[in-house]
């Protein structure tokens, strides 16, 4: 489990605060709309499944 201030993206430096900001702001649905919003993921790629399980978190709540 990642902390509000853990970078979960280190490469776009997104913590996991700013990320679900984003997805709540944006009401983003999927991945892929995430990444248009935030370029997360888009260097190595080995957040993804971390952005995932947070994206899926975050619309479990709505
Ligand atoms: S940590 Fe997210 S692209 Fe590298």
């Amino acid at each position: 489990m990642f902390e509000d201030n853990d970078f979960v993206c280190r490469h776009m430096q997104l913590t996991k605060a700013d990320i679900v900001k984003v997805i709540r702001d944006k009401n983003i649905t999927s991945f892929d709309d995430l990444q248009d919003e935030t370029n997360v993921a888009t260097i190595c790629g080995s957040c993804v499944s971390d952005i995932e399980d947070i994206l899926e978190e975050e619309i479990a709540k709505r």
